[in-house]
């Protein structure tokens, strides 16, 4: 039996929720696979901790995960605490500190599930997006001149340099070659002149080594637009942190709402630990009342299970939830009427036994 140790943040609001329900299903799995055995610990980082502490995590907190292979957390930020201050205190610092430069977001029609796009059936939206997940916009870099005067001027700069954005562009064309060699880029180099011209000219680059992958490039806008009147048409689509950041949640809507959105932080080097979150958030407006669709936390869990080297198990997980929304439960965000728990149960049901 292989021993991974797996630092767990559930973080907040219904991150408590699909957190647990997704240690349920992790559990039985490594117990029918006999493989593995996940070495789990404990993390109450929070806007909770943050309240009795003043900070999110300790001041030793990267240094203690950096001992774990993975990290499975659920959500950070809730309204007793500034968003900015939550988040950087807490989910960048890991992105960013250990390197996790490939945040992966599929992008597909789960079985059982009807898309808002009523035209498109299970299977017939599939893509995946590369975000990058360690620079560009989220820089941290920016301040405020004359604070509070009517003359104030913010300025939040964004930082793209050529490394971090060669190694995003050669993961993701790597990832097309092994799917069905389509690499479609974010752009908006019209509008900003010089960040963007860079990263086209590095996705020209880059792409110069991939000939057999067909390559587009479109401006984030009209890309936008294509993920709605051509979802069909993409395989990897890579995007810079915040483009990628907001296309993603367009494609959680498209796949069937955000509830089911699985997300992985990548370090490709495994220098460092990855973290596996859902790209939904605490979701506070329905916090605490057992009502949160756990299919993002459990997909996540698969690409969890994928990046310890066990795609079989992870597969397990993904056909369970199938067969359970196939068999019409669900959550009350798709239109159902089972609790988080009860959905959960049921996915259990529905494993190997
Ligand atoms: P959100 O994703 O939490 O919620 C957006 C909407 O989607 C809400 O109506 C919510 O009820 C619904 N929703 C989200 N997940 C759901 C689920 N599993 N089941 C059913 N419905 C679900 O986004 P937000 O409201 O913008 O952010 C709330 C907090 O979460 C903020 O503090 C934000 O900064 C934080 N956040 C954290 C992460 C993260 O930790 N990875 C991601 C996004 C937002
Ligand atoms: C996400 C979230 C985060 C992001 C926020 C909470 C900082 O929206 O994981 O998509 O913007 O990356
Ligand atoms: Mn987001």
């Amino acid at each position: 039996v292989n021993h991974h140790s797996l630092a767990v943040i559930p973080g907040d609001g219904i991150g408590h929720e699909v957190v647990s329900e997704a240690l349920r299903v992790l559990q039985h799995v490594q117990q029918i696979s006999g493989r593995f055995q996940l070495d789990v610990q404990h993390f109450d980082w929070s806007c909770q901790y943050y309240l009795r502490h003043g900070r999110m995590m300790p001041e030793d907190g990267l240094s203690t995960l950096s001992g774990f292979e993975a990290i499975f957390l659920g959500a950070v930020g809730f309204p007793t605490v500034p968003d900015h201050v939550s988040l950087w205190g807490l989910l960048l610092p890991i992105r960013r500190g250990f390197d996790q430069y490939v945040n992966l977001r599929p992008v597909k029609i789960l079985q059982g599930i009807e898309s808002p796009l009523r035209r498109y059936k299970a299977g017939d939206i599939n893509f995946v997006v590369v975000r990058e997940n360690t620079e560009g916009e989220y820089s941290n870099i920016g301040g405020a001149l004359r604070p509070g005067t009517p003359d104030e001027v913010v300025i939040q700069n964004s930082v793209f340099t050529r490394k971090g954005t060669e190694r995003v562009m050669r993961w993701a064309f790597e990832l097309a070659r092994t799917s069905r060699k389509r690499l479609t880029a974010a752009t908006k180099s019209n509008g900003l002149n010089y960040s963007m011209p860079f990263w086209d000219e590095v996705f020209r680059q880059v792409g110069r080594e991939y000939p057999d992958v067909d390559q587009s490039l479109y401006h984030v806008d009209a890309l936008a637009s294509y993920f709605v009147t051509r979802p069909e048409s993409f395989d990897v689509v890579v995007a810079s942190n915040l483009f990628g950041d907001i296309l993603t949640d367009l494609g959680g809507a498209i796949q069937g709402g955000l509830g089911l959105a699985a997300s992985a932080n990548i370090n490709p080097d495994r220098r460092f630990p990855s973290m596996f979150e859902p790209v939904h958030g605490s979701a506070p407006d329905i916090a605490g009342k057992n009502i949160a669709n756990p299919v993002a936390q459990l997909w996540t869990a698969k690409l969890m299970l994928d990046h310890l080297g066990y795609p079989e198990e992870g597969q397990w997980i993904l056909d369970a939830i199938e067969a359970t929304l196939l068999a019409g439960i669900k959550t009350p965000d798709l239109g159902g009427t089972a609790t988080t728990h009860s959905f959960t149960d049921a996915v259990l049901s529905r494993l190997p036994a």
